[in-house]
């Protein structure tokens, strides 16, 4: 690039940090000085949304100005650095969450798998009740039968004790659930049932990045984590550890973020989670390398070659393979070694998304600490509303009962599993009780009234979805339900959430907590 034209874009891109600056301060992160001005009852106080400042701007101009356009040099930074965050052999980039669930699922179905590990149509995996519907889709788009349990209204997770009764011996291959709403599932449970039995675990993580599970040392040693071991034994990765019990000094434990536990996980990276690139997600690959192959080969057309875009004969072999009935020394790089799809971002999105990768740790801790705020603030209500646990949890202390501090931190009981877990949550969950003097849709449209974003918990019980039911009809054998679903019809009719999200400021999250207070003693005339 001659000197005129690198000084160009420096000019355009200072410009364009200008514009930005002016333009979007009511996307800057929620304690940034220079965020918009709130104004109760008038602004609207979203559920989510992009946070960013002109870093992000200035980061996809300048990739546009490149016009590399497909995949490049940003998405293998990206792709380097995020596995690097999460502790995983690999991720893939691809252009959102579903499609991140739709790879990783049929990375499973691949023919180059031992027989007993591939995933076949009519084979079971079994899933959670209560969710968003494209982390069950991909099982059923593969001809797979997914297997339905029930969730935990308090966590928003699978009830584990469920897991054997829904296990039927050669048929079930795979456990496939999420991280609700940024509260881990019971990961050492569903881990020692999948190894027992001989299962994938695929997490999906979309909601949940940056949060961590912790379980005792000889727990994860027993269940081969070793992966997370070797790495915590480095003593340099800024989450994953070995460590100590602040109760219990002898003992050790392993923390480690969710979605590094499994065979595969997910992300998406649609504004409202927990980093951003507009449209897009990551395939995790955990441990086992092959995947990668098999992940990639789908993402990218169903083809056998591995070149990056931009680049040839990577294998140093283009004209040399002979496979499937093509005649021997057929261009690699347009052999298909299965039904693929084309589910790649943009470079631009990457470029984006490695800025929010630098933001990674702030939009965690805000997320916990907005939660906190939040909790702290409608104490008091639990007669009416059920707030959310993380899964391990056996209560929240209210601040009265320890010292205070700034950040506020929570303080919860825990059950004697000796695993814990840490959320940096989706959303803050609330629940409402079954005698509580008013209705959840009462609650919601209220909060709507007031310009207070509030979402359900995605698609409640997912079986009564028109989808769900028309596929029964369809074809009785495409689903199956193991036992009752009390917890996931009771998420659908009684729970919603409110936003735990870094744009938030201090002054929204005061007044969604008088709106709330306000409301429930109108209604109960307390
Ligand atoms: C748990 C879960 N999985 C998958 C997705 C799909 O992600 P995307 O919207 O990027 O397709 C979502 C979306 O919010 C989700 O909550």
């Amino acid at each position: 690039m001659s000197s005129d034209v690198a000084a160009l874009k420096a000019e355009i891109l200072r410009l364009t940090r200008e514009y930005s600056r002016l333009t979007h301060a009511a996307n800057r992160p929620g304690n940034d000085p220079a965020h918009a001005r709130f104004t109760p009852g008038e602004t609207t106080v979203p559920y989510a949304g992009r946070v960013f400042d002109e870093d992000e701007v200035e980061a996809a101009v300048s990739s546009t100005l490149d016009f590399w356009l497909t995949l490049g040099p940003e998405g293998e930074a990206m792709e380097r650095e995020l596995a690097e965050f999460m502790g995983v052999k690999h991720c893939l980039l691809v252009n959102s969450g579903s499609s991140a669930n739709l790879v990783a699922f049929s990375a499973l179905t691949t023919h180059k798998l031992p027989p007993h590990k591939r995933i076949r149509p009519g084979d079971e995996v079994i899933t959670v009740a209560a969710g968003f519907p494209t982390t069950v889709a991909p099982i059923i788009q593969a001809g797979a039968v997914p297997v339905f349990i029930d969730a935990l209204p308090l966590t928003g997770n699978a009830d584990c004790s469920l897991l054997e009764a829904a296990f039927s011996p050669g048929r079930t291959k795979a456990v496939m659930m999420a991280h609700a709403l940024g509260n881990p599932f019971e990961l050492a449970t569903v881990l020692e049932f999948c190894q027992r039995h001989d299962l994938w675990l695929i997490e999906d993580n979309c909601d949940a990045l940056g949060c961590t599970y912790t379980l005792p040392l000889e727990r994860a040693q027993a269940l081969g984590l070793d992966h997370l071991i070797k790495i915590a034994t480095k003593e340099e990765h800024p989450i994953i550890r070995i460590h100590p019990a602040e109760e219990e000094k002898e003992a050790r434990y392993l923390t480690a973020p969710t979605g590094s536990f499994g065979d595969i996980s997910t992300q998406s990276f649609y504004p409202p989670h927990h980093l951003t690139m507009g449209e897009g997600g990551a395939v995790n690959i955990i441990r086992r390398a092959p995947l990668k192959t098999y992940a990639e080969s789908f993402r990218d057309w169903g083809r056998d070659c591995w070149c990056a875009s931009g680049k040839d004969d990577t294998c140093n072999k283009r004209f040399k393979w002979q496979l499937g009935e093509l005649p021997e020394g057929y261009d690699h790089k347009y052999i298909y070694s299965h039904i693929g799809f084309n589910l790649k971002p943009l470079d631009t999105q990457a470029a984006i998304g490695r800025v929010q990768i630098r933001r990674l740790p702030e939009f965690i801790e805000a997320r916990k600490r907005n939660w906190e705020r939040l909790r702290r603030g409608l104490h008091g209500l639990e007669e009416y509303l059920d707030f959310a646990l993380p899964t391990h949890a056996t209560g929240w202390n209210p601040p009265a009962a320890h010292a205070p501090e700034e950040p506020p931190v929570s303080h919860f009981t825990w059950d004697a599993s000796g695993c814990r877990t840490d959320c940096s949550w989706f959303g803050f969950k609330i629940t409402l009780r079954e005698d509580a003097p008013f209705t959840r849709t009462e609650l919601a449209a209220h909060l709507d009234e007031k310009k207070i974003g509030n979402r359900m918990l995605f698609g409640g019980n997912l079986v009564r979805q028109p989808a769900f039911v028309q596929l029964r009809h369809d074809d009785p054998a495409a689903m199956r339900v193991s036992g009752e679903l009390p917890g996931a019809d009771r998420i659908m009719k009684h729970t919603l959430f409110l936003g735990t999200y870094p744009g938030l400021t201090v002054e929204m999250i005061d007044y969604m907590i008088q709106v709330i207070r306000d409301f429930v003693s109108a209604r109960s005339g307390k």
